[in-house]
């Protein structure tokens, strides 16, 4: 997929447009009733055209890209409103915060995301994939738990951005950047790419999503 995260309704309809296949439209700042009805509009939207959309109920705390987030805890009513209207990938707040968590951070909310995944596979009639955003720095045995419950989507940013600066960071504190040609933006940058792919490989191990290709 080529996917949208955090998308407002309008970035959401331009993306569309532009030929994403999967579209996150964030609407957790707005009303609950306002989030459900825009949802459902582009869920009828996007199913014309192929695409998928992911919702969001609750919200993520932290700071991602200039938006700050309170971190409130997902309702189950209106997880299960939201998977009414017919969103392909639900988002959900349970403790889960955008960057790295702070020190007095008690945890991912895991019986009640157990309780909110039964309930909206009771509305959809199936497995209802739930979307973990802020997966950087949850412990691996919190997420590999959350995904008995219906996590099928982890979103991991923070810890790829760190082991992409810490590997540039090391190549020029060593000054290896000052050997041959590796004034190269290609090679420059490319301690910071390869240290991205291993953090990445490392994760789809932990989720279990080895060799999986669907
Ligand atoms: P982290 O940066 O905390 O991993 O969160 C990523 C995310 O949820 C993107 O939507």
């Amino acid at each position: 997929a080529i996917h949208l995260d955090h998308g407002s309704y309008e970035m959401a309809k331009e993306a569309m447009a532009a030929g994403f296949t999967s579209i996150m439209f964030d609407g957790s700042d707005l009303p609950i009733a306002e989030n459900i009805l825009k949802t459902k509009e582009l869920v009828s939207w996007a199913h014309g055209r192929g695409i998928a959309i992911e919702a969001e109920v609750g919200s993520i705390g932290g700071e991602e890209d200039g938006i700050v987030g309170a971190g409130e805890i997902a309702s189950i009513d209106e997880a299960k409103a939201m998977t009414a209207v017919g969103v392909d990938y639900l988002a959900a707040g349970i403790g889960n915060i955008h960057g790295q968590y702070p020190a007095n951070w008690t945890g991912l909310k895991l019986a009640h995301l157990q309780a909110l995944g039964a309930a909206i596979d009771e509305v959809c009639g199936r497995p209802m994939p739930i979307v973990l955003h802020g997966g950087s720095g949850v412990p691996d045995e919190q997420i590999q738990e959350a995904i008995t419950y219906g996590v099928a989507k982890v979103n991991v940013n923070t810890e790829a951005q760190l082991a992409f600066h810490q590997a540039v960071r090391d190549f020029v504190l060593s000054d290896e950047d000052l050997v041959g040609k590796n004034y190269d933006p290609r090679k420059f940058l490319k301690p910071g790419v390869d240290a991205i792919q291993a953090a990445v490989e490392e994760r789809i191990a932990v989720f279990g999503s080895a060799g999986k290709v669907n």
